[in-house]
């Protein structure tokens, strides 16, 4: 029998990029499966869901509402919804008429069993918790185009418990896997051509593994990567600000190519609300990583992730955000308002109690801050030289290429003979909020 087809829309963060490719190799190794590239040829239709903010959920509704009539059109075609928002919502996804398969992030193995019983009209939901799953053995088939930068997951789950989060219900508690395993899994990605790998997990500077009473922490594994791929960068992200130790910090500086620019959350400036979010840092001990930081790497790069509104936040709280933002002077930050995850602490035990339109107010003066920050950082590289690891042809012009630098900023420069995957030095000689702009020397 000719193997069906399958397709994989993957929303949200990168950690379900990597679970995508996850799915899709089980899927293409059982040899009943095989992968496609639209939507329209496919027997099986895949959503790898997210649930951090409740619009990531209503954007998934609103996907399902679309597939309506794709599935009027080809009854046969099964659809499944995988990921986060399965965990979280279980068999009342099958409520949905056009949902017949529902799977959460530690049941991806059982995935062929679960679409075989939707098959035959049986009701096909998994989203038992698991305090093992790593996935290991299982190479993944990588489904983007690019050979250039891939993912390689060191942890699953989490265990902090910040109390707004919905990670640790839907992801369930922290593994580490074996070192041995992730280092097969980057140097099979640079044999099959990769220059880059992202080392994932929600918080991969508490990764630990032991082996016959010798401790192997996230800084072993940052050496064991870069030592045995020195023609590889190496990258990491989410780092928690409570794990980022001077040791870690050390290891990124001695090793080229490791790459210079850690993500660190801050999530707010006061101590009071980080208090109240369980963060277990407070103001002070977050500007005292960044000092270490800029001490010991002065050319690193530093981003984070803020969100406005949470429970109680005063505007004086609000003002403390401002202050250390403009104080850190990230290179970037992903920004968001408070949205109340059902089932956290803070839904059960805290209130939701700033106003909407104070949450977006505050949020706008966060992001006009950050863009001039940004802008600033940007500025600041004119006239500096980077090595560019070259990606792929520049969205605004096709004789341009973009790439980005060991800081993780994205620049274009004139595509002359260069291909993706080459590393070129490029000087930087303009830039906008976003991007720098400059040419190959
Ligand atoms: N509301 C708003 N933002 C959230 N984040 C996590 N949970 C929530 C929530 N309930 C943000 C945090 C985290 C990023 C991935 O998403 O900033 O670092
Ligand atoms: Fe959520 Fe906190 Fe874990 Fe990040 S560290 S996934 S914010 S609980």
């Amino acid at each position: 029998m000719n193997p069906k087809k399958f397709f994989i829309e993957t929303y949200g963060c990168q950690m379900n990029v990597a679970d995508s490719e996850v799915v899709a190799t089980i899927l293409q190794n059982s040899g009943k499966y095989i992968y496609c590239k639209t939507i329209e040829e496919a027997d099986l239709i895949l959503l790898n869901t997210c649930s951090i903010r409740e619009k990531a959920e209503h954007r998934i509704w609103g996907r399902l509402d679309n597939l309506k009539g794709l599935k009027r059109n080809n009854s046969s075609v099964i659809i499944g919804v995988i990921g986060c928002m399965a965990e979280r919502l279980g068999d009342k996804l099958l409520d949905n008429e056009i949902v017949s398969v529902v799977a959460g992030p530690d049941n991806y193995r059982d995935i062929l069993r679960l679409i075989d019983l939707a098959c035959n009209n049986q009701k096909a939901v998994n989203t038992e918790p698991s305090l093992t799953e790593t996935y290991d053995k299982i190479i993944p088939l990588r489904l983007d185009d690019s050979t250039v930068s891939g993912f390689v997951s060191i942890t699953r789950g989490c265990n902090n418990f910040c109390t707004y989060c919905i990670v640790p219900y839907t992801r369930g508690r922290e593994r580490s896997r074996n070192p041995q395993d992730i280092l097969k899994e980057i140097i099979h990605l640079k044999e099959s051509g990769f220059k880059e790998v992202t080392l994932l997990g929600q918080n991969v500077n508490s990764y630990y593994w032991k082996n016959d009473n010798e401790d192997f922490n996230f800084y072993d594994l940052l050496e064991l990567a870069a030592k045995n791929n020195p023609e590889m960068r190496i990258r990491f992200t989410t780092s928690h600000p409570k794990d980022m130790s001077d040791e870690t910090i050390k290891t990124i500086a001695k090793y080229s190519n490791i790459c210079k620019h850690i993500h660190l959350p801050v999530q707010s400036g006061s101590s009071r609300i980080l208090k109240l979010m369980n963060r277990k840092y407070d103001r002070e001990w977050y500007m005292d990583r960044i000092n270490a930081i800029h001490e010991i790497i002065p050319e690193c790069s530093i981003t984070t992730d803020i969100f406005s509104g949470f429970c109680t936040e005063k505007q004086e709280d609000h003002e403390e955000t401002l202050s250390l933002m403009k104080w850190a002077n990230f290179d970037m930050a992903y920004m968001f308002k408070y949205s109340e995850r059902p089932g956290t602490y803070a839904a059960k035990n805290l209130t939701d109690d700033v106003p909407e339109e104070v949450k977006l107010q505050r949020l706008q003066e966060m992001i006009s801050l950050q863009n001039d920050i940004s802008l600033k950082s940007n500025r600041s590289d004119i006239g500096k030289t980077f090595e560019v690891l070259t990606e792929g042809i520049s969205k605004k012009k096709n004789n341009e290429l973009f790439g980005r630098t060991s800081q993780n900023k994205v620049v274009v420069f004139p595509k002359l003979n260069f291909k993706f995957g080459d590393f070129v030095n490029v000087k930087i000689e303009d830039c906008t909020q976003t991007t720098l702009i400059g040419k190959s020397v």
